[in-house]
């Protein structure tokens, strides 16, 4: 059984999504703070699922899963990820995403569980000192969710080398789009990524653009968009990656190429098939200018590769945004 924590969250679901119909038994652990019961009720549908209510702040919760589940693998997304509020409140980033992760792998340890996909993130790198971004890049975080993660990541480190546990730790860039048949996809409240926010935009609220004036291609910031199965995808190359006895390791996920705000705000009309209201805004504090992934390590190790465009990508999250829950 394959333990994922945070599954009731955007990128969570999409691999127990992926899991299930490839047949396997799957528990969510999930606190639902801010995944959703819809998400878990839909992915039921789909396989062998269980769900456990619970907040890895709490040792007993976590505890209580691998006392009476045969785990044999866990993924870990269960995180709270929004930059601009970690700024404001580290302490509740470090308490949740370092303390957290630190009763998970305790529990793990414990019951001799030796496998663990990590969800990292390129905020690790921090301030980009060359594009596109490799593994070997220095690694200066700029706030203190990128901080939480690079934590983890070091702390796996240490229990590999102490207590033997394996595990794979991949930094996404920017996940986008929605499963491709709309039964899940992204759902934040408050929402701020920028397809979602482009998507929704009407009239009553114009989607705001932060900053026009970057050294870029068209003076906006340039990200590497992922599709989220695409990310999927590349959690089970890293499970049957550890399963086949692959050493303890990271990779970055993203596509290689960067698209600017403008270019997804293009993309975003063309697929609404209408003009979107935007306002030209100062820039948000903390965004680099451009932020993309060299992924060939993770092409070449896991033998992943990217294969959802953003066109793709759109269409979907598009789909998704008529029947998201209100
Ligand atoms: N943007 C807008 N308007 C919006 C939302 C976003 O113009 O309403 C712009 C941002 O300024 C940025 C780009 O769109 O230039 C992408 O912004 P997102 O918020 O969608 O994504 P980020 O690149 O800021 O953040 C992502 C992940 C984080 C992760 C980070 C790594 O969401 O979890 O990449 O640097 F930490």
């Amino acid at each position: 059984m394959i333990l994922v924590t945070g599954g009731a969250g955007y990128i969570g679901s999409h691999l127990v999504s992926a899991l299930l119909e490839r047949g396997e038994d799957v528990i969510v652990f999930d606190s639902l703070e801010l995944g959703h019961m819809e998400t878990v009720e839909t992915l039921k549908e789909l396989g062998n699922l269980k769900f456990v209510q619970g907040n890895l702040k709490n040792l007993d919760d976590i505890r209580g899963v691998f006392l009476v589940n045969k785990i044999n693998a866990v993924v870990h997304f269960a995180a709270y990820s929004q930059v601009g509020e970690s700024v404001i409140n580290p302490q509740k980033y470090y308490y949740n995403n370092v303390y957290g992760t630190l009763n998970l792998l305790n529990a793990m340890l414990e019951f001799g569980v030796k496998k663990i996909v990590f969800s990292s993130t390129a905020a690790v790198y921090g301030e980009p000192k060359y594009t596109p971004i490799d593994e070997n890049h220095p690694q200066n975080p700029i706030n203190p969710y990128g901080n939480s993660k690079l934590m983890v990541e070091r702390i796996l480190d240490d229990y590999d080398r102490a207590y033997g546990l394996k595990s794979v730790r991949l930094r996404y860039f920017n996940a986008c789009g929605a499963d491709s048949k709309a039964r899940i996809g992204e759902w934040h409240n408050p929402e701020t990524h920028l397809i979602p926010n482009i998507l929704k935009a009407d009239s009553a609220k114009t989607f705001k653009m932060f900053g026009d004036d970057y050294d870029t291609k068209d003076g906006t910031c340039v990200r590497d968009y992922i599709n989220v199965e695409d990310l999927a995808s590349a959690h089970i190359k890293a499970l049957e990656y550890l399963n086949n006895g692959g050493q303890t390791d990271y990779f970055n996920l993203g596509t290689n190429e960067g698209n600017s705000v403008k270019e997804v705000f293009a993309v975003c009309e063309a697929v609404k098939g209408e003009k979107i209201p935007v306002e030209i805004c100062p820039r948000r504090a903390g965004d680099p200018a451009i932020l993309v992934a060299e992924n060939k390590k993770a092409k070449e190790v896991l033998c992943w590769k990217p294969c959802k465009d953003l066109n793709t990508s759109v269409k979907s999250a598009y789909e998704w945004e008529k029947v998201i829950p209100q």
